[in-house]
């Protein structure tokens, strides 16, 4: 079970991943490739680090299916089944999505459907609202949508500032992203329409 992890910047959902494969928290996953679209991604430090493959495929303003057509073509010799994005910030086109179909994973900050887009903490934190969370979901052609797989409450509570709830987030994060990979990889997920069915 071949993973590629798709990432932009810090890269701290990635390194959770790593940390749960070294555990054999992916298993039957494996992480094969991390791909940035950020020369300076520290995801890519972090991946180099662990000895996995790196590709830094810059889109330097290129038409997004362009870009994506490139990212397929340069991905196609590792055997991907499965692409995890953590905090990619591009949004994939519709043919890359139907490329891979049901075999790319998301992670948000927030509960969707609410709060989707860049700041979904921030926009929960500024919303005023008592809980937020942590979703993971299946891609399909819609921003932050899609069939959801796992998703956790983290209640926003009275001291809590936008940083002591990004730290939430990101712990409830890195629980869940790995979690929902191995359920993936053992080929428990099944989409049934809107829904996903966790098989036991
Ligand atoms: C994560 O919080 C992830 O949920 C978010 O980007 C962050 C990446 O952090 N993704 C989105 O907002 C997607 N809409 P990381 O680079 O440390 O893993």
């Amino acid at each position: 079970m071949n993973i590629a992890v798709f990432a932009s910047g810090n890269g701290t959902n990635l390194q959770a991943l790593i940390d749960a494969e070294a555990g054999g928290g992916l298993s039957p996953g494996k992480i094969v490739l991390v791909v940035s679209d950020k020369a300076g991604a520290f995801a890519l430090e972090r991946a180099k680090k662990a000895g996995i493959e790196t590709r830094v495929i810059e889109a330097n303003g290129m038409p997004r299916e362009e870009y994506d057509k490139k990212v397929m073509s340069e991905i196609k010799d590792k055997n991907v089944d499965l692409i995890v994005l953590a905090g990619f910030m591009r949004i994939l086109s519709s043919n890359f999505v139907k490329q891979y179909n049901e075999r790319i994973l998301n992670i948000h900050p927030a509960l969707l459907p609410a709060f989707k887009g860049t700041h979904g903490i921030k926009d929960a934190f500024e919303a005023g609202v008592e809980v937020t969370g942590v979703t993971v979901h299946f891609v399909n052609e819609e921003l932050d949508a899609g069939p959801i797989i796992l998703q956790e409450e983290v209640p926003i509570e009275k001291g809590d500032t936008l940083e002591t709830l990004e730290e939430k987030i990101h712990a409830v994060e890195h629980r869940l992203y790995p979690k929902a990979v191995k359920l993936f990889a053992e080929g428990k997920l099944k989409i049934e329409g809107e829904k996903v069915r966790i098989r036991s």
